[in-house]
């Protein structure tokens, strides 16, 4: 089968295709997928320079997101059967999409949406669980909260809007004006131009000082020490990226807040919420762009290339 291996960490150079066997099934609960697309996370090209070394052995297959059909099922898999169209992410440290077939555990599989492309289907798995747990389990987002949510336009971001709004949010996020007229699609009520506009003097002004309940990080820097700035009384700051050096967080004891570090497990619960509001038409997931698997290289270089001409709105899929 067709793979994308990666033998030695670096840039998007050490992704490469190359052939391998199959997978055979060798524990009575494993299934074997046909992977259909698969999609880039920041995880991926984080995996892939070495930034999780101690965690992999190389030769990796990385890719954090399948969408595909069901080729055959070990004996014990009464829930599953082939020709079923499955959505999952594979377990963070194992074998990954990258690659025309995949064997995994009966037990992170999720039913496809039925109203969504194996495309469409492969830009949610992994952001999916990710955006629930962060909305509803931390935060506990409900109608009437305000929430702002830093890169809008980000795969994390594009989702969070669209779920936000579902739970009945007043949404505030960033991104680039040339975007604004698309976050507002989504569901964002206000977009602040991040490349232009300073984010915590912005919402002090939209909300006359009082502040917003939620605030999603999904940008890093000093997100956490500014955050308290634009968060109301007793609010909660939730961030997924990893601080690579120490914050100040003094003006969070003024505001009562709660902050909330999030590393995603992959859960099919939550999967299975974001498959309900794909369902009922609430959320759409946002494509980008899509490659061919044999292209990964492009599709690396353009989700980590800071400059690009046309800014990235949504997930990087690859067809399979
Ligand atoms: N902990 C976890 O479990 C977990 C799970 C998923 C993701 N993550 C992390 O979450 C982060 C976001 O993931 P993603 O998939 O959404 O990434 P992404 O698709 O690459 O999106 C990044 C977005 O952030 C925007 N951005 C960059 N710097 C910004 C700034 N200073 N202010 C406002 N917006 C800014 C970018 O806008 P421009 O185009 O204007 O630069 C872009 O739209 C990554 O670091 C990823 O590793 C962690």
């Amino acid at each position: 089968m067709k793979t994308i291996v990666i033998k030695n960490f670096g840039g998007p150079e050490v992704l490469q295709l190359a052939e391998m066997p199959v997978p055979m099934i060798t524990n009575p609960s494993q299934v074997l997928v046909k992977v259909r697309a698969t999609s880039i996370n920041p995880l991926d090209y984080q995996i892939r320079r070495g930034d999780y070394e101690s965690f992999f052995e190389l030769p990796i297959i990385t890719g954090h997101d399948i969408a595909g059909d069901i080729m055959t099922v070990g004996e014990a898999v009464k829930q599953w059967k082939p020709g079923d169209k499955v959505y999952y992410s594979p377990r963070f440290g194992s074998s990954g999409g990258y690659a025309e077939y995949h064997l995994t555990d009966e037990s992170s599989l999720s039913r496809m949406p039925d109203n969504i492309s194996y495309e469409e289907a492969a830009a949610i798995p992994l952001i999916g669980g990710t955006v629930w747990e962060m909305l509803v389990v931390r935060a506990q987002l409900k109608k009437g909260d305000s929430i702002l949510i830093l890169g809008g336009a980000g795969g994390v971001g594009t989702l969070a809007i669209q779920v936000a709004k579902s739970l009945g949010a007043f949404v505030y996020t960033t991104g680039q004006s040339v975007l604004h007229e698309e976050l507002k699609k989504l569901g964002a009520d206000v977009v602040i131009d991040h490349h232009k506009e300073n984010w915590i003097e912005e919402i002090k002004a939209h909300t006359n000082g009082k502040g917003v309940n939620v605030i999603i990080d999904t940008v890093g820097g000093t997100t956490l020490s500014g955050s308290p700035l634009a968060l109301a009384d007793y609010g909660s700051v939730v961030t997924l990226v990893d601080i690579p050096q120490p914050q100040n967080l003094i003006n969070a004891w003024e505001k009562n807040a709660t902050y909330h570090f999030v590393f995603t497990r992959q859960s099919r619960d939550e999967l299975h919420q974001i498959t309900e509001l794909i369902e009922n038409g609430q959320v759409k997931p946002v494509i980008d762009s899509i490659y061919p698997l044999e292209e990964v290289q492009k599709a690396h270089q353009r989700i980590e290339d800071s400059k690009r001409d046309r800014p990235l709105l949504g997930k990087i899929v690859l067809t399979v």
